[in-house]
């Protein structure tokens, strides 16, 4: 995935709309440090420089046009001859006003307040139907409502609106021990690697989190690449925390790495999330999603967002945000070679790269397309030997399904839907599970 620049939203949107976006996210972040205040959350929030340096496949007139683009939307941003806190001397630019919190102890105070309000949460219930009037559950429980909001990552509430104006990418992390004090407070992005795709340099993020007494922890994230699509590249999904850290340590002091995991991220055709009314459906059903990478702060405007929306009340960003716009003259260029080269690539040589293979051929811990009678099947052989089969069609639009052998899922290279080896949907749009047709045991 490529990180989002001000100079290619200012071709998109012009001036005065990048404005407006810088000011929605400038927004968001004030949003939540009020919340802190307000509720007293202890969720390590603090606000620190971020700072965005070139990366040395990338040629140094990206810098200076991204420090005007900043400048034009009004940001507090400034050229710096180097790098604070790495030991590389690369140019940067840094830009003031940036926070950083611990999501998770953030988001379990908002469930709190939401519960002490009166509120009610329910997880691990599965809305098996989604519509105008509420939602049904797939144990037949019906739940009706005035507003109905579909925030799950990826809508699972319609088939095709969203789903072809974004594009799925599977994003990794690792975190790594640095000596406290070894590095200042701050984050830090590149500008993408240029030598791995041209088009759509996939780039890295970096922060700082409280981790012990002798030692914080530096978060670590890149390596992206198009979800069920990670071979093109030549690197397997579970290879990628390894790329990381090699990077990693090349601009920072970094000890051992103790987590690693993966996520997935939605990139929009035009770079900026989808909030508002769902498109082609009644008035009270929203959705959110496409958070190109920013889900904290898209997360929230989607809050404030909606709210205004449901209130009645005018939001200056409803038009920018709104789900419904098609932006393909303007945006098309980077977003269509990504699916040209990806999901479109993919289903046009679907044949040859789901090939089948036959089922003692698949070894422990590996996941393959085998065939029988004529049709497809995805089967996984688990650490123990134990052969899983489902469905290999995604129950989205069909599309065959490939291996995660990092995340240990089936994914869907189309538009992101991800299953269980027992064919449990992970993640949307698919909103349906694949068929498990057999357990070896
Ligand atoms: S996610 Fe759309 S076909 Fe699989």
């Amino acid at each position: 995935m490529p990180w989002t620049t001000g100079n290619s939203l200012e071709k998109v949107f012009g001036v005065k709309k990048t404005k407006l976006i810088a000011e929605s996210h400038t927004a968001a972040v004030d949003f939540i440090e009020q919340t802190v205040l307000n509720l007293k959350i202890d969720c390590d929030f603090e606000r620190v420089p971020g700072y965005l340096f070139l990366h040395p496949s990338d040629n140094h007139d990206s810098l200076t046009k991204e420090l005007a683009a900043a400048k034009n939307a009004g940001l507090d941003v400034q050229q710096m001859p180097s790098l604070p806190g790495t030991k590389e001397q690369v140019p940067s630019l840094k830009f003031g006003g940036q926070a950083q919190f611990h999501p998770l102890k953030y988001i379990k105070a908002l469930c709190d307040a939401i519960l002490n309000m009166g509120g009610h949460i329910y997880t691990n219930t599965h809305a098996d139907k989604i519509d105008h009037e509420g939602i049904v559950t797939d144990k037949g429980f019906k739940v009706e409502a005035k507003h109905i909001v579909v925030a799950t990552n990826s809508p699972v509430n319609n088939k095709f609106a969203i789903h072809l104006k974004q594009y799925p990418y599977r994003t990794y992390v690792i975190g790594a021990k640095i000596k406290k004090g070894s590095l200042p407070r701050a984050l830090w992005w590149d500008t993408g690697d240029f030598s791995k795709n041209k088009e759509i340099a996939p780039y890295h993020y970096v922060r700082t989190q409280p981790h012990d007494d002798t030692h914080d922890l530096l978060i670590i994230g890149g390596e992206d690449h198009p979800t069920g699509i990670a071979e093109e590249a030549k690197v397997n999904e579970e290879d990628r925390y390894a790329l990381l850290e090699y990077w990693a340590k090349k601009y920072f002091p970094i000890e051992d790495v103790i987590y690693s995991w993966s996520g997935q991220v939605l990139e929009p055709m035009d770079s900026i999330a989808y909030i508002g009314r769902n498109p082609s459906d009644k008035k009270n059903v929203y959705v959110a999603t496409g958070d190109s990478g920013n889900g904290m702060t898209h997360g929230t405007i989607s809050g404030m967002l909606i709210t205004d929306l449901i209130n009645e009340k005018q939001n200056p960003w409803q038009k920018l945000y709104n789900p419904s716009r098609f932006k393909i003259f303007a945006a098309g260029k980077t977003f269509f070679k990504e699916l040209a080269g990806g999901a479109l690539g993919y289903l046009k040589n679907k044949s040859h790269d789901s090939k089948p293979v036959e089922v003692g051929q698949i070894l422990a811990n590996e996941g393959k397309i085998i065939e029988v009678e004529g049709e497809k099947f995805a089967a996984y052989r688990d650490e123990h030997g134990e052969l899983h089969i489902i469905g290999a069609e995604c129950t989205h639009l069909g599309c065959i399904i490939k291996w995660n052998n990092d995340e240990k899922s089936w994914d869907c290279p189309c538009h992101g839907s991800r299953f269980t080896h027992e064919g449990k949907v992970l993640n949307g749009p698919a909103n349906k599970d694949l068929e498990y047709f057999f357990k070896d045991e």
